[in-house]
Formats: structure tokens, C-alpha cells, sequence
């Protein structure tokens, strides 16, 4: 029962070492503000030794649509968002956010003005942004200069002084599944020739600026980087990935930061968890297709430190109470994942006291 005993993040004592994976659900209000539904979703899941809150826009030209993804990069947001803390530590739990600038992954249609979606180099990825219109292919972006990138490094600063203003415990940095951060560090999409292209100390020195500079607003106890080695979402891809990945994971260690948090399938061979640990000293959550079992078994072979865990809490608010008894999941609704409302969000059952005493 390893998953469930508690663990001590940093300067953080979590209760148990089931992770809530940050989840995009599309129901900010307008103003991409976070809502009470948002905040009572949260608090339903509390029970989690720590919550990472779905992705968080950083980027001030984004167009303040509703329903859509959350900001954080002003201050009624984080009025707003101090809100879903709040429920969250009063129901006992912990809550991270999680920061992120979508780069390439957008369209006009979601910024301000209509601009042009913005990235390390001018190529397209490859998938749908969802519009108001409908889901539209991602253009071609406009290549970041210098100075737009001391911008880029500003904006998360902000907003982890925001979310320090919100109360959360701490700030994740969004560098995984094929955003502006991991754009600039996989070669596929990088193909700049200045100081944030070409070799991998290049490639990952925006990841290592942002680290530091929200690092020095927090703490390092108080922030984590998630990466996603072997994702091609959004059309990525890297010429190395063991090389790329284990150089960041040691510039990440020198940094000191509390955790780096793997997309990882479970069970997937050859694995950078067990390369990655080596080179890492601190905490380490692993996320992909994990279930009760294959999760203690990652604890127990010292894989992994702690698991997150994605549709297992979009459908289960009392996910880690269910593993403790051993008794069935709810399935999540897939058609609801992004649907707005309470549908599908907050309606899921919780265990009931019959099938408890059984
Ligand atoms: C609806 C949905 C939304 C997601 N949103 C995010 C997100 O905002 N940020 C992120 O890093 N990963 C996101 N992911 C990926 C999950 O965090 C997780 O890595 C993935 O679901 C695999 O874990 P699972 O098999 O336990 O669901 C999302 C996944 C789903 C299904």
C-alpha cells in the first residue's frame, strides 16, 4: 500500500502519493476566469496527495473567450483562482498550477487581434486548435525574436507571482506534450540558429529561464517541470530523445527544483524513468495509463516516487479512497471531457456506504 502512505515534496507533506495530472476541461468563464464549478470540481478531489491544476495560460494575448481554458495572467484571475485553493485547503488538499503558453498549438482565432500564433521556428504542428468556428488546423507560426522571448520569460513570471497572490502551493511548469516550451526544446520543431537553437544546451535554455526565474519567486521546493519524452502530440518529435531529456533532467537537478513529472506510458519500453532518476535528485511523478496495480508496482521497484493519475480523476473524485478499499472505478465520459458545465465534471459518483460495507 506504498501509493497510499504519505510523502514529503520539498517543503510539502502530501498525504498520499496519488497525483491528480493536470487536465484541460475547458470551463473558465469569460475573462478565462476560473469559476465556482471549477472550484468545487477541485475541492471534490481533494483527497489527492497533491492536485495539479489543468493548464493555465501565461500569454496575455489570449482572447478572453468562455467557456475555455483558465489564465493566469492578471489579477482577477487570480482573485478567481485564489477561490479554488481556498476550497481546496479546506477540504484537506493540495493544489499546484500548472503554467503554459500554447506557441504554435493555437490559432488566430484565439489571440487578441487575430495575431499570428508564435513559436521557435515558422513550422506548423500538427492537430486542431478549437475555435469558435469549429476545430481549424494549426497555421504556420511566426518565429519568436530575442526579445520576444525575454517576454515569454516575463509572462511566467507573472503569473507565478499571481499564483503565489492565489494561494496555490506551487507552480508547475508546462514543458510537455508539444507547448511553446517543449517546441524549443525537441529538434523537430526548433530550428533556430541563435542562443535557443542548434544543440541541446540551446534547445532547453528557455525551459532552464523559466525554471529559474519562477524558481526565484518560489522556492525550488515549490516547483516542478513535466516533460514528455516520447509524445508526438501536436506533431513533435526530437532526433534524440534519451540525450535531450537526460541533459535537461541534469540541468533541472542542478537547479534543484522538487520534481520533474514524466509523461510516461506505463510500461513503456525502453523507459527514461529508471535514466532520468539517476540524473535527477528530487521527486519524481510518472503519468500515462497507470491503474492501482501498475502503480504500486512503479512505487514499490522504485520507478517512481508518486503517480498521476488523468481519467482516473476526471471520473473518480474519490480516486485514492477507491484504491485504499479496493473497489471499482467509475468510467470516464469522453464525450464530456471538454464539454462545459457541470455534465461529466462534477456529477460523477462518489462511493456510496452500500457498496463500502459490502
Ligand atoms: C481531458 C484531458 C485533458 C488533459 N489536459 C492536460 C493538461 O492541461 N496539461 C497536461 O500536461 N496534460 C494534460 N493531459 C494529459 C494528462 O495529464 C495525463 O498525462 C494523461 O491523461 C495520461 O494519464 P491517464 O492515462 O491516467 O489519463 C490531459 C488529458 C486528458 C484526458
Amino acid at each position: 500500500m506504498n501509493l497510499l502512505t504519505p510523502f514529503t515534496l520539498g517543503s510539502l507533506t502530501l498525504s498520499n502519493r496519488v497525483v491528480m495530472a493536470p487536465l484541460t476541461r475547458r470551463r473558465a468563464g469569460e475573462g478565462k476566469l476560473p469559476t465556482a464549478l471549477m472550484a468545487n470540481y477541485y475541492a471534490q478531489r481533494a483527497g489527492a496527495g497533491l492536485i495539479i491544476s489543468e493548464a493555465t495560460e501565461v500569454d496575455p494575448r489570449s482572447i478572453p473567450d468562455a467557456p475555455s481554458r483558465p489564465g493566469l495572467f492578471n489579477a482577477a484571475q487570480a482573485q478567481a483562482w485564489a477561490r479554488v485553493a481556498d476550497e481546496v485547503h479546506r477540504a484537506g488538499g493540495r493544489i499546484f498550477v500548472q503554467l503554459s503558453h500554447l506557441g504554435r498549438a493555437s490559432h488566430p482565432l484565439l489571440l487578441v487581434k487575430g495575431e499570428q500564433p508564435v513559436a521557435p521556428s515558422a513550422i506548423a504542428g500538427k492537430g486542431v486548435a478549437f475555435t469558435r468556428e469549429g476545430p481549424l488546423p494549426f497555421p504556420v507560426p511566426r518565429a519568436l525574436d530575442i526579445a520576444e522571448i525575454c517576454d515569454v520569460i516575463d509572462q511566467f513570471a507573472v503569473a507565478a507571482l499571481l499564483a503565489r497572490e492565489a494561494g496555490f502551493d506551487g507552480v508547475e511548469i508546462h514543458a510537455a506534450n508539444g507547448y511553446l516550451i517543449d517546441q524549443f526544446i525537441r529538434s523537430g520543431s526548433n530550428r533556430r540558429t541563435d542562443a535557443y537553437g542548434g544543440p541541446v544546451e540551446n534547445r532547453t535554455r528557455l525551459l532552464l529561464e523559466v525554471t529559474e526565474a519562477v524558481a526565484a519567486l518560489w522556492g525550488v521546493d515549490r516547483v516542478g517541470v513535466r516533460l514528455s519524452p516520447w509524445s508526438d502530440f501536436n506533431g513533435m518529435s526530437d532526433e534524440d530523445p534519451l540525450h535531450t531529456f537526460c541533459y535537461a533532467a541534469e540541468a533541472l537537478d542542478q537547479i534543484g527544483i522538487a520534481y520533474l513529472h514524466l509523461v510516461e506510458p506505463a510500461g513503456q519500453t525502453p523507459g527514461l524513468s529508471p535514466v532520468l532518476r539517476q540524473k535527477f535528485g528530487g521527486a519524481l511523478i510518472v503519468a500515462g495509463g497507470y491503474g492501482h496495480e501498475t502503480a504500486e508496482a512503479a512505487i514499490e521497484d522504485g520507478t517512481t516516487d508518486l503517480v498521476a493519475f488523468g481519467e482516473g480523476f476526471i471520473a473518480n473524485p474519490d480516486l485514492p479512497e477507491r484504491f485504499r478499499l479496493g473497489l471499482p472505478l467509475n468510467t470516464a465520459d469522453r464525450s464530456t471531457f471538454y464539454a462545459g458545465g457541470a455534465t461529466g465534471y462534477t456529477d460523477y459518483p462518489y462511493l456510496d456506504a452500500h457498496q463500502v460495507l459490502q
